[in-house]
């Protein structure tokens, strides 16, 4: 076959692959030793945040994938904040690190070849801020669900196939209230049940998992996510499986659930509209990073980055007529080999010489409104951080 004999640029040779595998076991087996050491103390995860009306703060996160292949730098540097009672939507195309941003946050990333390598991950439980890269396993087994909980894409695959809801639902209540008798916690997942929206609650109680439709399923993982009031609900593409009547209702349902136990709510997806409806920031990624963040109503008035430009053509609008909706063209760069410039910059139809530099710093085009892009840095010489005043930034594009 072609293939072998003739160099190729993404085949690597057997030997390479054994000395790229005895580098990464170097490299992940010293992370795991230094996080399974007994007695860490405290000074080494508890922080203090930055801003104590944030919930997380994430501050230049690494997370990278040790492979046979080479290193996935799958979140490379990201920053951003979720403040208190607020959702912050988080959006960009597959692949982008959205998911690996929130495992990393939970510490779910799939352990040895995924590590968060650097820079903080500060949670704030109210009375301490925890730096979740740091934290010990046994403490974050407390933080995931008492504090922190996530509602995952499919359902189906969420709930265990062969035991029946109320047995699920009671397990989680009975881990977080072990004081609570028998009749106690059955009371409380009925009662958790009625909250979601399950009229027949006491038959739900006795039903299997199949018995149920997708949205009575996602129902249920919700009621399993804010069982302990949670402090921070992750929802990782929470509507993806469901149909849009359904999924106007889950919305609803997660909206008015995060003002009753009032919490915030990090929402991960790719469907704008839903983003739209339910953030009040926005974070916009690519390829690992951050490329835009704002207040919801900044990124949809005056999107600033050609990325988010391009996500706002693609999206339909109702009313208008289009021959063919816009798709950004060419695709994602290889997470092995990124470049040394702008991630976007070959698929980019606004690129100018500027872009020919390296990666572009952020620039603030209001206090809440932060871009990576080569086309606002007008002033070079004030630094990365030059701030371009309100509008003129942001219209540029217009
Ligand atoms: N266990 C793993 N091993 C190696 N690479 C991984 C692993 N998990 C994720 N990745 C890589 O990390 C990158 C980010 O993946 P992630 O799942 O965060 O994307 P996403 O933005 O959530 O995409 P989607 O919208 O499809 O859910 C991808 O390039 C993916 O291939
Ligand atoms: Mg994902």
């Amino acid at each position: 076959m072609a293939l072998f004999g003739k160099k190729n640029a993404n085949y690597i040779s057997a030997k390479e692959t054994k000395r790229i595998s005895k580098e990464n076991r170097k490299i992940t087996s010293e992370i795991e030793k230094k996080r399974n050491r007994k007695n860490i103390p405290e000074s080494e995860y508890i922080t203090t945040m930055k801003n104590p009306e944030n919930v997380v703060e994430f501050d230049n996160v690494h997370t990278y994938f040790f492979t046979d292949i080479g290193t996935v730098k799958a979140v490379d540097g990201v920053s951003f904040e979720i403040p208190q009672g607020k959702t912050v939507g988080v959006v960009g195309e597959s692949g982008c690190g959205k998911s690996v941003t929130s495992l990393s946050l939970m510490q779910l990333v799939q352990r040895p070849q995924g590590q968060t390598v650097e820079g903080e991950i500060r949670f704030n439980t109210g009375d301490k801020a925890y730096n979740i890269v740091n934290t010990p396993s046994s403490i974050m087994q407390k933080l995931r669900g008492n504090e922190l909980s996530m509602i995952f894409q499919e359902p189906m695959t969420a709930l265990n196939p062969v035991f029946r809801i109320g047995e699920q639902v009671d397990e989680i209540t009975m881990l977080h209230n072990p004081d609570m008798s028998k009749e106690q916690v059955k009371a409380r997942t009925i009662e958790m049940l009625e909250m979601v929206g399950i009229a027949n609650s006491e038959g739900v109680y006795k039903m299997y998992p199949h018995e149920l439709s997708g949205g009575m399923r996602q129902r249920v993982c919700i009621a399993i996510g804010l069982a302990c009031n949670p402090r921070l609900i992750i929802a990782d593409e929470p509507t993806t499986a469901l149909d849009v009547t359904i999924q106007a209702q889950i919305l609803d349902l997660m909206r008015n659930l995060k003002d009753k136990i009032n919490s915030s709510i990090m929402l991960i997806t790719h469907d704008l509209g839903v983003i739209a409806e339910m953030a009040d920031y926005v974070v916009v990624m690519y390829a690992g990073r951050v490329v835009e963040k704002g207040t919801a109503s900044e990124i949809f008035n005056h999107p600033s980055h050609p990325y988010t430009i391009g996500l706002m053509r693609s999206k339909p609008v109702v009313g208008k007529k289009v021959d063919k909706l816009y798709s950004i063209p060419g695709k994602v760069p290889n997470p092995i080999d990124m470049p040394d410039y702008c991630y976007f910059r070959d698929r980019c139809e606004l690129s100018c010489d500027k872009c020919q530099g390296s990666y572009p710093g952020v620039v603030k085009l209001s206090p809440t409104h932060e871009v990576s892009c080569y086309r606002y840095a007008d002033r070079p010489e004030a630094g990365w951080l030059a701030t371009v005043h309100p509008g003129e930034g942001g219209n540029a594009h217009e």
